[in-house]
């Protein structure tokens, strides 16, 4: 006899394709039927095709989004929540104060991604070993611009130049400046501070020579589940070169440990958040954590890992590779969290390899890289098809999910970030990658380009030739 499965429904809150792959693994539910409502920066065609209900909130700002909830809260069991701004603004906050809907992310104060300094203190009263040498400038206290730039020369002698300017909030001012890409020369670094200044405090830290990893982590209150650890493209081009970007593709592998990292790296990283988890739970209600308030991204240096920043929210596209990955029922491993009894989380031992697709408007492609736009077919819709039919035939090892991308009328039209994931897992990296480049060459229209070097074996080596010379610097002490 078939048993009637027990009918739920989820709120989703979505941004991009990581909005867009958990609204999917939630519909790939094989213990219960659901019922999607989703909550879109946009017309997200996958979203709108699998929801029951699918509402815009442009700016996703909370009010409206809880809102929409109330309304439904009898119709909807949980909600999770992808993007940032939501989970920064209180999200978590507003919704269970206001209707039945118990939120998987953490609440405003656990959301330690809206404060880059808050972070910094966090992780020096934890491990302060995992922060690198940082100084904070406050605008109350640097309103004297020759005393504030004797102050911050004097510290870039300290640090020998090779420094990271950050704004203590995400997206305030111009963003992360870093000596060498975005300016060379003490003016040019002191002109992005001050730019950065005026809208709060700001972080001067020590650049770091490594590699990256990124970490994630669910949690349900009590326990952190650690999840496969990837590693994110954040450059716009090839040789990691260009701006930074949303991330242009990610890879984890089948060893569950990355090519350039050790066990013993892995277990460091844990180490490390469960020490910042600890000193989180500290006169909190720990339920307050749940969701993934660990994406930390690493970096691997000779000195052992340091954190560049912590998330409060998964990676987009690392999610990508974590959910194709999954061997348990996401919609389960749901419950779990919110029931607090999530002890672990299984997956297939297999490499997965995620690459964007964007238009020539992202990451400065147009300047660099005009002869290869050809402009007649910039405003197309783009053609899904092809793909559509790979993932069929791959019995959905290749997935493919829409990012800022609007169903109209007359068909998809690619906006102004990053346009399409794929997804593919192999048997091993190369493989994977071989699969993921399959589903993006049968991606068609917009002038869409992606970084070709996502997982490549060369990209690979170099990462571990580097790690190898770091690791030499360790043990020669220089
Ligand atoms: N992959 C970078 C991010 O999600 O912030």
């Amino acid at each position: 006899m078939v048993r009637e499965l027990e009918k739920i429904g989820v709120l989703i809150v979505s941004y991009g394709a990581r909005g867009a792959a958990m609204a999917d693994a939630i519909h790939q539910s094989l213990e219960y039927k659901t019922e999607l409502y989703v909550v879109d920066k946009q017309r997200n065609p996958l979203n709108v095709k699998l929801a029951v209900e699918h509402v815009v909130v442009e700016d996703l700002n909370i009010r409206d989004i809880v809102r929409f909830a109330t309304r439904r809260q009898h119709k909807i069991d949980f909600a999770l929540v992808g993007p940032e701004k939501p989970i920064i603004a209180g999200l978590r906050d507003a919704m269970e104060r206001e209707t039945t809907i118990p939120v998987i992310c953490p609440t405003k104060q656990c959301a330690i991604e809206g404060s880059k300094v808050a972070q910094r203190n966090l992780f020096a009263q934890s491990i302060p070993s995992a922060n690198p040498r940082y100084r904070v400038f406050d605008p109350a206290e640097n309103k004297n611009e020759v005393k504030t730039r004797q102050a911050v020369y004097a510290w870039l002698t300290e640090l020998g130049n090779g420094a990271v300017v950050k704004p203590d909030a995400p997206a305030a001012g111009k963003g992360v400046g870093v000596w060498g890409d975005h300016f060379s020369n003490r003016e040019e670094l002191f002109q992005h501070f001050l730019a950065n200044l005026q809208y709060g405090k700001v972080i001067i830290e020590a650049k770091l020579d490594g590699e990256e990893s990124s970490f994630h982590c669910l949690c349900d209150g009590k326990n952190l589940v650690r999840l496969p650890e990837t590693r994110d493209y954040k450059r716009a081009f090839e040789g990691d070169r260009g701006p930074n970007t949303g991330g242009m593709g990610s890879y984890s592998s089948e060893k569950m440990v990355l090519p350039f990292l050790t066990q013993k790296d892995q277990e460091e990283e844990l180490a490390i958040v469960n020490r910042i988890f600890n000193e989180m739970k500290k006169g909190i209600d720990v339920n307050e954590l749940r969701g993934f308030p660990f994406y930390t991204a690493f970096i691997h240096t000779s000195d052992g890992p340091k954190i560049l920043e912590n998330n409060s929210r998964p990676g987009d596209p690392e999610i990508l590779n974590i959910l194709h990955l999954l061997k348990d029922d996401f919609a389960n491993i749901c419950y779990k969290v919110i029931e607090g009894n999530l002890t672990r989380v299984a997956f297939h031992r297999n490499a997965s390899v995620a690459v964007y697709k964007a238009p020539p408007s992202y990451g400065g492609y147009r300047d660099v890289f005009p002869e290869k736009i050809a402009s007649e077919v910039v405003d197309t819709p783009l053609n899904l098809e092809k793909i559509a039919q790979l993932e069929k035939k791959t019995r959905g090892k290749i997935r493919v999910f829409p990012a800022a991308v609007e169903l109209r009328d007359d068909g998809s039209y690619p906006l102004s970030s990053r346009s399409v994931a794929v997804v593919a897992v192999g048997d091993t990296i190369a493989h994977a990658r071989e699969q993921a480049f399959l589903g993006i060459d049968a991606i068609e229209g917009g002038a869409l380009w992606s970084r070709r070097d996502i997982a490549h074996e060369t990209h690979i080596q170099r990462s571990i030739l580097h790690m190898d010379e770091l690791r030499q610097k360790t043990i020669g002490g220089t």
